[in-house]
């Protein structure tokens, strides 16, 4: 059977939120590239797949970058002083603009894909820029990586300043049917995905444009919400008729159903009325601490979302983050709801180690189906890694090996990857 095979080694992955389950030299069963399970011995029925022996190395499920924007990679940790208004003037959109040239574009996309082959995710949701070419130039690639995405040719018809900035409502519109049309039926592994930038970019008729064309081609929508002071207010500037930033989006339709949920990444100011309305539609939270620290930003209530049944998943959101390790993603979440519990809110208990490995894997994997675990019936998406590198004095739980790796990942080393049961990575030693 193609895509079958068992593997062994130290096995972690959630049950849910709350719970790490673990197997020490356990075997984990792919078939058809689904997950059959894991178990700590082999069930007769598997014996004749073909099992490959990981020895002491950790095998954990593939993990989900809920938001990152790939034309800002090759700008990652630099100019980092500012806010976010600034810095999208200052450093970002002159940036953006360049995706104009399809030759910068496909050196610059071929950075940001070779480097999320290599890292901890085996699944993301793109922000690309508005440029179609360059768009499905970064499609491309990515499908060749075997990574499972979504990706966004990005909307903006106001406040892009020089060259990023598409002339009115009716021709952003017609830009992404046109870029819709041009790639569909072209991938197995990469879909489109209405984007958008933030309420600021976008006039309301394309806002109200972009909500239907969400309906009439079944098709989600990304944005970014309630990230910044200032933004929110400009925003309530901009849509006065709206009662939060969420409400904006919800005027014009683009906070989606749960068949097909929005992302919003952020939310960091959302307040009780702003997470009624993230429930309601079933969106996600794209939680991106990282950048939220660089930008000065703030820190989203991310255990208040969790207990109000709120989807959330974790996010890189480079540039404004400054790595794709979706790793060091986590423990920059652990340590902003510690500062959140003590600072701001001491009624809002830290994020557990348990609910920021979730969060990493099958929270924001759950955006993809079932994704993200290694329970019967998941898509097998794995990342063994060595930490052999990592001395001890004692032997190690598989669960405190996995904590040590969140919170010191200088020498573990990410052995293999597999999407849906494929291999698509090997380190080469
Ligand atoms: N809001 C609108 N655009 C952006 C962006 O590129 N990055 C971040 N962090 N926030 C945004
Ligand atoms: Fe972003």
């Amino acid at each position: 059977m193609k895509d079958s095979f068992v593997l062994r080694g130290g096995i972690a992955f959630s049950e849910d939120k709350d719970r790490i389950t673990t197997y020490y030299r356990g075997y984990l069963v792919c078939q058809d590239g689904k997950c059959m399970g894991a178990f700590p011995t082999l069930p007769d029925e598997y014996k004749e797949l073909q099992l490959y022996d990981y020895g002491e190395r950790l095998i954990i499920p593939g993990m989900t970058d809920l938001h990152v924007h790939a034309p800002q990679y090759t700008f990652r940790g630099i100019g980092m002083d500012e806010e976010l208004l600034e810095w999208l003037n200052t450093y970002t959109f002159p940036e953006e603009a360049k995706y104009a040239d399809i030759e910068y574009a496909k050196k610059a996309y071929s950075y940001f894909t070779e480097d999320l082959i290599r890292c901890f995710t085996t699944r993301a949701v793109v922000f690309a820029t508005l440029h179609n070419e360059a768009t499905i130039n970064l499609m491309d690639q990515l499908e060749a990586t075997g990574l499972i995405t979504y990706v966004g040719k990005v909307n903006m018809d106001r406040n892009g300043g020089d060259g990023l900035q598409e002339d009115d409502a009716a021709s952003s519109i017609a830009a992404t049917v046109e870029w819709l049309d041009k790639i569909s039926g072209k991938y197995s592994n990469t879909m489109p995905i209405l984007t958008p930038r933030f309420i600021p970019s976008c006039s309301d008729e394309l806002m109200k444009g972009l909500g239907e064309l969400s309906a009439e081609r079944n098709l989600r929508i990304q944005s970014h919400l309630s990230e910044n002071p200032s933004e929110v207010a400009w925003v309530k500037d901009l849509v006065p008729a709206s009662t939060t930033y969420a409400n904006a989006y919800e005027i014009f339709d683009n906070m989606g159903t749960a068949e097909r949920p929005t992302i919003m990444a952020h939310c960091v100011y959302s307040n009780d009325e702003e997470m009624e309305i993230l429930k309601k539609h079933g969106a996600y939270v794209a939680h991106c601490a990282d950048s939220n620290m660089n930008l000065s930003s703030g820190i989203a209530p991310i255990k208040r979302f969790l207990d109000y049944g709120i989807n959330v998943g974790l996010g890189t959101d480079v540039a404004a983050g400054s790595s794709l390790n979706m790793v060091k993603t986590m423990l920059i979440t652990l340590q902003a709801s510690k500062m959140y519990y003590r600072l701001i809110d001491n009624n809002v208990k830290p994020l557990t180690f348990e609910e920021v490995f979730y969060l990493a894997t099958e929270g924001g994997g759950s955006y993809f189906g079932n994704v993200g675990s290694f329970k019967p019936g998941y898509d097998f998406d794995a990342v063994v890694v060595d930490d052999s590198k990592m001395f001890s004095m004692r032997d190690m739980s598989i669960r405190e090996r996995i904590e040590r790796m969140c919170y010191n990942d200088a020498d573990v080393i990410i052995k293999d990857k597999y999407v849906k049961g494929k291999k698509i990575y090997t380190r080469i030693e």
